[in-house]
């Protein structure tokens, strides 16, 4: 029998005191259901989303996490044991499954998929080939239907579906600001990312920068919602487009924000405002993966990995995410 470790959601946690929320337990694992298929996790991704499953809102994207069940994420590893045909032992799959060594999951209801184990770093099934890339893709050039030459703003844009997001705009040719916290992640942006104007909105007032774009903003890829949109909501042009991608501004509160005190200029710029959800996305893997596997390979798509070690350092790294110590993507490595 195999002693698997995985956490466990006993509270709803304040805030981001994840530490009393969470706890880290052991169990033997049961053996397969028909139909299951366990994963040996090899990493873990930390996703901003998530903060909202730990929470009691009925009123999210999904029902929350009931109280005493496994935390859930996304995890990429081998299948260790099956009773699943479609996923024979050895295969490296990525899905939703569990904080754990092993993951034990129903691969319809996980999303679970086999992905491409040739890659130089299969790490980047959770970087730039990932569901953040995915993300970046659909909000920019979908959902906000950016052209060539105009101006995108995307905020926590040094993060993961941030600095993505940055890259398929610039990459789709338009004019990209990124906005997030601090000299270190603005000068990221600027030498790395490649924005054409970072702002600082730790150090900086975001209206006032925006204020001087020439001819305003024609797309919002918006991360964090807040007072965040309502210091670019007087800066959109006439006809501009606001990609709802989240609201990290308001995860850690179980009440939702307040709505966008600047909604008035939804009529006076005539814009348009849409949220848009990548697990709806799914089934359009195999569309987006050549697209951003070509950008990969010409240099143009790259992510940074902020990899912590040990699944027992989970809470490190998650926090390190939402709190906006990491650049690029946070994952953990749980095994080789
Ligand atoms: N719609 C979808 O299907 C979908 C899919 C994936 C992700 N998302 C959304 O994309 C966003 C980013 O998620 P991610 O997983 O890629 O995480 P991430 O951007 O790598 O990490 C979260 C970042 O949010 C910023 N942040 C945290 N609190 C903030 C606040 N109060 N105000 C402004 N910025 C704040 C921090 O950057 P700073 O240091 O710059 O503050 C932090 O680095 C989240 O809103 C998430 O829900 C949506």
């Amino acid at each position: 029998m195999t002693v698997n470790r995985f956490w466990q959601l006993d509270h709803h946690p304040q805030g981001s005191d994840f530490a009393n929320a969470l706890s880290l337990q052991d169990e033997m694992l049961a053996p397969l259901a028909e139909g299951e298929v366990r994963v040996k996790v090899g990493w873990l991704s930390m996703d901003a989303g998530t903060r909202m499953w730990m929470s009691p809102r009925t009123d999210g994207y999904q029902p929350p996490l009931p109280l005493g069940s496994k935390m859930a994420g996304l995890v990429l590893g081998r299948v260790s044991e099956s009773r699943d045909a479609g996923f024979p032992i050895g295969t490296l799959v990525r899905g939703f499954g569990q904080w754990a060594d092993y993951a034990t999951v129903m691969s319809a209801l996980a999303g679970l998929e086999a992905v491409d184990e040739r890659l130089a770093d299969v790490r980047q099934h959770f970087g730039a080939l990932g569901m953040n890339a995915w993300t970046a893709l659909v909000g920019v050039k979908e959902v906000a239907a950016v052209q060539p030459g105009e101006w995108l703003v995307v905020s926590a844009a040094a993060g993961a579906t941030g600095s993505m997001a940055c890259q398929v705009g610039r990459n789709l040719g338009a004019r990209v600001i990124g906005i997030a916290g601090g000299p270190d992640k603005c000068r990221y942006l600027r030498d790395v990312i490649g924005v054409d104007l970072a702002i600082d909105y730790k150090n900086e007032d975001v209206a006032t920068r925006l204020a001087e774009v020439d001819g305003g903003v024609h797309a919002y890829f918006d991360n964090v919602g807040g007072p965040m949109l309502d210091a670019v909501l007087p800066n959109m042009a006439h006809y501009g487009r606001v990609a709802v991608c989240g609201m990290v501004a308001a995860y850690d509160s179980d009440t939702p924000l307040p709505g966008p005190a600047r909604f008035d200029q939804v009529l006076m710029r005539r814009l348009r405002i849409e949220g848009f959800f990548i697990p709806d996305f799914l089934h359009r893997g195999a569309e987006f993966l050549p697209v951003l596997r070509k950008w990969v390979d010409a240099g143009t798509l790259t992510v940074n990995l902020d990899e912590t070690f040990g699944l027992e350092n989970t809470l490190v790294a998650y926090d390190r995410m939402l709190s906006g110590k990491a650049i690029g993507k946070v994952i953990v490595k749980v095994a080789d």
